[in-house]
């Protein structure tokens, strides 16, 4: 690994600064208790312990949006899973001498680094450092600590401007990075299978990590597999009228050509599911009753698909292939997320809706290889991308 890895490193009576990520759902002005936040809260605990003045950097929402919060709440209930108070400071107050004045063991959570407005402006690491707000809060940083993956793809000042402050990773980080080399490292056939709602990500995805020899067969399900089956006439009627909303005449585009360039590793659906007085039906997908809508793929896709599954050393799967939240529909991504629990392949899962959709089918943790906590910084990792945050602990 090319990172210098915080656990060796002693830091007792250090200012430590950790960029964690705390963004959540929000409901009723407060963040909803998810993973993301478990591991972070692991890793406050965990350098809590080792005696160092422990400064906490993070952001919620986007501005403009509902979820664009204060992080006083999050402070509260990482105070509760940490089991020790975590002192919280909003960017009126004298936060500068709050830093200076802590003593070994406390904790600073600061407010959301994004009420800061230079916090999202894109720049080099050198800009953010010399010229945002980051440059103050560096010179008290003894050591800077990236724990979360899931923000290394933004060039923000919280993520990249503490170019100048010995830099570490985080544990969580470690743990990602760890799982991420086997895409390269693992000598067996590679299986992608892609999903979820956006199709746009799917299908870049898709072209990019065969071109880089990361994926073997690319099993197409969810909305991206209906707007592969679209883009060759094969499906028409109602589905259409929903891919339409969701970029058809762009995604579809490349979903074609990805089909025509990679004819042999591009598995698209032969059978759907929808629905019909309430019931679920399946059909062949040339035979799709104009006005069916595309809820899952069929059994006879989740056979071939298993198949694939079965013979694989890597399996990345990022998003389910239908709408699990039904119960007619969740069969798909239940039956492919049980051949991939029990293959012997590395499985590496990833995309906002399949920690809701493992939850809500009854998988654990630990019937998978790795859980990823992030979600366009692994779409962009996978994808052969630069991350700035990543570059810049180089
Ligand atoms: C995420 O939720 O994926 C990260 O916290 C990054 O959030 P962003 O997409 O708003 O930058």
């Amino acid at each position: 690994m090319n990172y210098k890895v915080l656990r060796y490193e002693n830091i007792e009576d250090k200012h430590v600064f950790l960029r964690a990520d705390l963004n959540s759902n929000v409901q009723e002005e407060k963040p909803v208790l998810n993973k993301r936040i478990r591991e972070h809260a692991k890793t406050i605990k965990y350098l809590h312990e080792r005696d160092c003045k422990l400064v906490v950097l993070a952001h919620q929402g986007r501005k403009g949006q509902d979820d664009f919060i204060s992080l006083k709440q999050h402070a509260r209930l990482i105070s509760k899973l940490v089991g020790t108070e975590i002192m919280f400071c909003d960017w009126n107050s004298d936060y500068l001498e709050e830093i200076d004045s802590m003593k070994n063991r406390e904790i600073l959570l600061l407010e959301n680094t994004r009420f800061q407005k230079e916090e999202t402006k894109t720049k080099k690491p050198i800009e953010h450092a010399r010229h945002s707000y980051v440059e103050k809060l560096a010179q008290r940083a003894d050591i800077f600590v990236q724990d979360a993956l899931s923000v290394c793809h933004r060039s923000h000042a919280s993520v990249v401007g503490f170019c100048t402050v010995p830099s570490f990773i985080g544990p969580v980080l470690e743990c990602e990075l760890k799982a991420l080399e086997e895409v390269d490292k693992n000598d067996g056939r590679k299986v992608l299978v892609l999903g979820g709602a956006k199709p746009e990500d799917s299908i870049s995805l898709a072209k990019s990590m065969m071109e880089h020899g990361r994926a073997d067969d690319v099993l197409l399900g969810g909305v991206p597999g209906e707007m592969a089956l679209a883009s060759k006439n094969i499906i028409k009627g109602k589905t259409i009228e929903f891919l339409k909303k969701k970029g058809l005449s762009e995604v579809g585009k490349d979903a074609k050509e990805i089909m025509e360039k990679f004819h042999q590793s591009v598995f698209i659906p032969q059978d759907i599911a929808f629905e019909e007085a309430g019931k679920r039906m399946e059909t062949d997908v040339e035979h799709t009753p104009e006005t069916a809508l595309a809820k899952d793929i069929g059994e006879k896709t989740v056979e071939e698909f298993s198949r694939k599954i079965n013979r694989a050393g890597l399996v990345v799967f990022n998003g389910p292939v239908g709408v699990f939240e039904e119960k007619n529909f969740s069969l798909g991504t239940k039956k492919l997320l049980g051949v991939i629990s029990k293959s012997k392949a590395f499985s590496l899962l990833g995309g906002g809706d399949t920690e809701t959709a493992l939850t809500k089918l009854g998988f654990k943790e630990k019937d998978f290889s790795h859980i990823s906590l992030s979600g366009k910084a692994l779409l962009k990792y996978l994808a052969s991308e630069e991350l700035p945050g990543l570059e810049v602990l180089k």
